[in-house]
């Protein structure tokens, strides 16, 4: 029997930096990983150099049944405060774009940090351990694990989401939180790619590699990055961001060319080149393959007609499309292939300030297992080491 005062569940971004703060505080903290590395999400983010952070952090980037619950900690520690750690240890980043920044070297550099800190606080980490029975009684949590049975008045649940399977994602968390009676949101992938059928997958197909900016939109949310073709369907930083905002049936609208009001342009077109056809001209602004084939779908009967020969409204029928390509996905490729999971645990019963929960005292729960899930560009992790935090002050 170990007997300590904080058991964590889970040593990823959340786990790890709430196990530091505690065990500066002079907490006895024991994390329990049942993978058989700490951090793996940590390594492989970022294509290897981690997106740590976002400079632009802010509440409305965030996604919950509960918005103003994620503005607590993300204000008590702030990007500004993970970069200082970064620093304290002599680790370089870089901005890449939209404020996303970067490891200049290897993601390694932050999981090692995190064990440096934990280290020097004392904290014990447990992998390759499995949970097999958790009680409650008198306030004490006792935990029966293949490596033995730990003991302490403070849990936290750090346990992640559902995303990538193979990496140590377990529902674990959700089911701990169902079997103390709280509410769970239903999960869904998300920050994840598209997949198509029929058709439209064949189209993407034959465009698989090509990469496009545009804005992508669903009712009032929009983003404006790039969109790349796949082999299953539709990818890249703008389908990602919009996967957080798409529920099944739902169609997506695709302006292909958002610096231009497309109807100007092709009237300007005809205007000025009535003899041309408008492949030629619409090659200066998108992809040659990608204009053959949106002739096939939308101008088909008119593709070799000079402009000038062209009624306007035919001409208004390709600038809606090239302003608002409506594409339904038939689905997205789930938890294989996404970077987090939307839904999880209803903040409405958790403590805004200390991440413990209302109705079961010593019970906490903090990063990706909670229903707040971030855009894409850093915020995740910058969720994970705030809740992190905030709970970490408490236990
Ligand atoms: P995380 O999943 O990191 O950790 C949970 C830990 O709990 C894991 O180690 C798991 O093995 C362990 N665990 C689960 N069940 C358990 C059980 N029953 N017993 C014991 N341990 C258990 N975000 C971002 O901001 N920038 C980025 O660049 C990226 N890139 C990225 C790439 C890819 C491929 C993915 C999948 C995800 C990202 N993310 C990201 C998202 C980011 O990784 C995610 O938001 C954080 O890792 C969440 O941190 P947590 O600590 O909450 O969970």
């Amino acid at each position: 029997m170990n007997s300590t005062d904080v058991i964590i569940i889970g040593a990823g971004a959340a786990g790890l930096t709430c196990a530091l703060i505690a065990g500066q505080r002079g907490r006895r903290v024991v994390v329990l990983e049942r993978a058989s590395k700490v951090g793996k999400k940590i390594l492989i983010s970022g294509g290897g150099r981690c997106n740590f952070t976002n400079l632009n952090i802010e509440p409305q980037r965030y996604l919950s049944h509960n918005p103003h619950f994620c503005k607590s900690a993300l204000s008590r520690y702030t990007q500004w405060d993970f970069i200082a750690l970064l620093e304290k240890h002599g680790i370089a980043y870089h901005e890449k774009s939209l404020g996303q920044l970067f490891c200049d070297h290897t993601a390694k550099d932050i999981v090692k940090m995190l064990l440096d800190e934990c280290e020097h606080a004392n904290v014990e980490i447990q992998t390759d351990c499995e949970i097999t029975k958790l009680e409650c009684s008198s306030k004490r949590y006792c935990l029966y694990t293949s490596k033995g049975q730990f003991t302490a008045n403070s849990l936290v649940v750090a346990s992640g989401g559902l995303s990538i399977p193979k990496m140590g994602s377990s529902g674990y968390g959700f089911e701990l939180a169902e079997q103390f009676g709280l509410n769970v949101h239903p999960t869904q992938a998300a920050l994840v790619p598209f997949t198509m059928t029929d058709v439209h997958k064949d189209l993407c197909e034959r465009l698989a590699g090509i990469s496009v900016p545009v804005t992508v939109s669903i009712e009032q949310q929009s983003f404006r990055e790039k969109m790349l073709f796949t082999h299953r369907g539709l990818s890249g930083p703008a389908m990602l961001q919009i996967s957080n905002y798409w529920r099944p049936g739902v169609t997506l609208q695709i302006n292909l060319l958002p610096d231009n009001d497309a109807a100007e342009l092709l009237k300007q077109f005809k205007e000025k080149h009535p003899k041309s056809v408008l492949r030629t001209l619409l090659t200066q602004y998108l992809p040659k393959k990608l204009v053959v084939e949106l002739e096939q779908i939308v101008w088909l009967g008119y593709a070799d007609k000079p402009l000038g020969e062209w009624p306007d409204k035919q001409l208004f029928r390709v600038a809606s499309t090239l302003n608002a390509w409506a594409l339904k996905p038939s689905g997205t490729e789930g938890y294989r292939t996404a970077e987090v999971t939307l839904g999880g645990v209803d903040t409405r019963q958790i403590s805004s300030k200390t991440m413990e929960c209302q109705t079961q005292a010593g019970l906490y729960f903090v990063g990706e297992v909670l229903d707040v899930t971030g855009h894409l560009g850093g915020f995740n992790f910058q969720w994970a080491w705030s809740s992190g935090f905030a709970a970490g002050q408490y236990v």
